[in-house]
């Protein structure tokens, strides 16, 4: 994990020459009031990484966060990766386009990062990564990314692509395996972001994250994280709450085993998965 003077020395990750903070911050379900303090009380604690997308109606809180955080003094515009995604009903060219443009608006910056939120079969994957290209050139984004794409789909989206495919935002968490989809990713020279990376709270009541926790004089939260960041995968916790922000926050101190870090691996199960929204059209990697 190389350590970056950019985002106040957090360990980052480098995809196709973009640095990447290897923690983020979430914030899916979280209400526009929620959102708007939440954001900023995580860049004030120190995260220098914000998730959001057009479907969760909140960029615009979000951005209210970071721009009460920078009127503050906490961070200042470039300290900060801001990632959203376009929605699975806007990835015709113009709608596309459209969107890019009001999720600048909305958070009133330009974003580090603009993914695809997740694959559709219609329109052809030609016209929505044309799109997403076009997006980029006109700047409504500095990078481009995708969400949910298996791996045959993400090689094909890569290889239409000129801009590079900087990560694949995916479920991934101890109890679901991405083994294929993360070699894929640095096949491609692309990175993998971790979404419910505490398997929605799941995590809080493991015995074998437990019993590790234990050890370091950590949380399950601390451990599934550090175990994330660990692997040179990009983690985006959600939380409403500042204790919790904090806490996990508190991943830089410590380290995990290579034992440690095969014992929460071992825990992935088939039935792993939380949230199942592919088109049919696609299918899954199949992990061992
Ligand atoms: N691209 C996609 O399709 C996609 C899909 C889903 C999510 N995401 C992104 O990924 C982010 C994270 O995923 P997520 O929100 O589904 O789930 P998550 O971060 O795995 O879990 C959030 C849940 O865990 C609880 N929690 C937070 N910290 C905890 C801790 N240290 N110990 C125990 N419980 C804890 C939270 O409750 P409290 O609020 O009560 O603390 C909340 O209920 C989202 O917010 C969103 O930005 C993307």
């Amino acid at each position: 994990m190389p350590h970056s003077p950019s985002f106040s020395g957090q360990p980052t990750v480098t995809a196709s020459g973009v640095e990447i903070p290897l923690l983020g911050f979430g914030t899916w379900q979280l209400e526009p009031d929620d959102a708007r303090r939440m954001v900023r009380e995580a860049l004030r604690i120190g995260y220098r990484h914000i998730d959001t997308a057009w479907i969760y109606k909140n960029e615009k809180a979000v951005g209210d966060g970071i721009a009460d955080a920078v009127a503050e003094g906490i961070v200042t515009r470039d300290d900060i990766f801001v990632t959203t995604k376009i929605w699975v009903e806007h990835f015709h060219r113009d709608a596309l386009l459209r969107q890019a443009e009001e999720s600048a608006i909305s958070l009133g910056l330009t974003p580090d990062l603009l993914l695809l939120h997740w694959p559709k079969p219609t329109p052809a994957l030609e016209e929505t990564i044309g799109a997403l290209n076009e997006a980029k050139e006109k700047g409504f984004t500095k990078n481009i990314g995708l969400s949910n794409f298996p791996s045959a789909l993400f090689r094909e989206a890569a290889a239409l692509s000129s801009a590079p495919l900087i990560t694949n935002q995916v479920e991934y968490h101890p109890y679901l395996s991405q083994k294929t989809l993360i070699e894929t990713a640095r096949e491609l020279g692309s990175s993998i972001t971790a979404w419910s990376p505490l398997a929605q709270g799941k995590i809080a009541d493991d015995a074998v994250i437990g019993e590790i926790a234990r050890a370091h004089g950590k949380t399950n939260g601390q451990i599934t994280l550090r175990w994330i960041m660990q692997q040179g995968v990009i983690a985006i916790p959600r939380t409403t709450k500042e204790s919790r922000a904090a806490e996990n926050f508190g991943l830089f101190d410590f380290e995990l085993s290579a034992d440690e870090m095969a014992q929460v691996s071992a825990l992935a199960r088939p039935d792993g998965r939380i949230g199942d929204w592919l088109d049919e059209a696609f299918e899954w990697d199949q992990d061992a």
